[in-house]
């Protein structure tokens, strides 16, 4: 559990092994996962892989609309996190895809272990298709025609079974999924408040953004909150009923609860950085990956090759007993950070090994993922 161990600690002993024992997995399979998610049980970690030269085209979130350029290569990459093999790729594989015909542009992801199954919950940005020609219409005009994809995990093939596509308006330009533990329930976070547009980028600083609140049965979403948001990017759901919302631009972290279909305002925790994606660890840590210098990572999404930006994880232990004890002040602690972006990648993501004491990071402009032993 939580405490045991204080942040001062778990620093430390990242700190000290920063230098020696985090592994870059560099592999074309890996690059570019925007998100990442942990089956601590069986020891795999899932990745959505997209193509780095994709990315530089077709990329809504970031205000890229060039069809042509995609390269229609994202998959859901698995490795074994404890066994690296004599190759070191932790067994890298790419799971195949029943019963979908389109290609996939994927983004944020979550998943859930249901009766022994593990279902898939993907954000995937397809190009707007005329329905009459079939013919792709001016996304720069339209926007993407951004669903969430549900598929149903076939371990022994290691195929993703299409199960159905959920596609609303209230989905429009979603960047996170939350999904609550049975499955019939989740969350979106919709990152800007229009598609496309001149004003889309003074969002930055005007904020935007809203929470979609969805049913896997029906397929039915609505919006549940759109009001003090700053770039909603990552989301993450805890047993208490909580979500926590990452927003990018202002470096807060809103904390919801869903009474009456909508999903009310908590309260919120300033962290300082600007964030993206949020991991709730087995012990109810929520992980941040943040970005401690913006214009590094703007250059290294320019060139994601040659320039790694500076990563910090943050985390806020056990935030659902900080919350009830001290409201929006919980502490904010540094988990990792690698000022001289020496072996993390531009991270986007990161997730925490609770059993083993891991931390793994990727990045949707990295070419790589970062493997970190603790050795706690
Ligand atoms: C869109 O991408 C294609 C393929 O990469 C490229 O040839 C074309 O020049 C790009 N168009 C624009 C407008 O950037
Ligand atoms: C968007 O995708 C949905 C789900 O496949 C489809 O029904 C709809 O026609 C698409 N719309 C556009 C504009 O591409």
């Amino acid at each position: 559990m939580a405490g045991i161990l204080g942040p001062r600690a778990i620093f430390w002993a990242f700190i000290v092994l920063a230098t020696g024992t985090c592994t870059r997995v560099l592999q074309s399979l890996l690059e570019g996962c925007e998100d990442l998610w942990l089956d601590e049980q069986d020891r795999k970690l899932y990745a959505a892989r997209n193509s780095l030269e994709s990315r530089k085209g077709w990329s809504p979130g970031g205000n890229l609309y060039n069809i042509s350029a995609r390269s229609r290569t994202d998959h859901i990459a698995v490795i074994d996190v404890d066994q690296p093999g004599s190759d070191g790729l932790y067994g890298l594989r790419q799971l195949k895809i029943g019963g979908y015909q389109d290609d996939l542009d994927l983004h944020g992801f979550d998943v859930r272990k249901i009766e022994g199954r593990l279902q898939f919950w993907l954000i995937n940005h397809r190009p707007p298709v005329d329905h009459v020609t079939g013919e792709f219409l001016d996304a720069l005009v339209v926007g993407a025609n951004s669903t969430v994809e549900m598929f149903d995990l076939d371990e022994t093939s290691g195929t993703l079974e299409h199960v159905k596509t959920v596609a609303s308006e209230a989905i429009f330009t979603p960047n996170g999924v939350a999904v609550e533990e049975d499955g019939l329930g989740f969350v979106i976070t919709n990152d800007h408040n229009t598609k496309t547009g001149t004003f889309r980028d003074l969002e930055m600083l005007s904020g935007g953004g809203s929470l979609a609140y969805c049913r896997s049965d029906t397929g039915r979403c609505h919006i549940a909150a759109d009001e003090g948001f700053s770039m909603a990017n990552g989301i993450a759901h805890d047993k208490n009923g909580y979500y926590y919302v990452a927003n990018s631009a202002s470096g807060i972290i809103t904390v919801h609860k869903l009474v009456n279909n909508e999903l009310i305002h908590v309260e919120s925790i300033n962290t300082g950085y600007p964030l993206d994606n949020l991991w709730l660890d087995a012990d109810g840590n929520l992980i941040a990956a943040a970005f401690p210098d913006s214009i590094a990572f703007v250059k290294s999404s320019m060139d994601p090759y040659n320039v790694v930006a500076p990563a910090t994880v943050l985390s806020i232990n056990d935030i659902a007993k900080q919350l009830k004890t001290s409201g929006k002040n919980v502490k904010v602690s540094k988990l990792a950070e690698d000022r001289d972006a020496k072996s993390l990648p531009s991270s986007t993501v990161a997730v925490h090994d609770t059993k083993d004491h891991k931390l793994i990071l990727a990045g949707i402009f990295s070419p790589f993922i970062t493997i970190c032993e603790q050795c706690l």
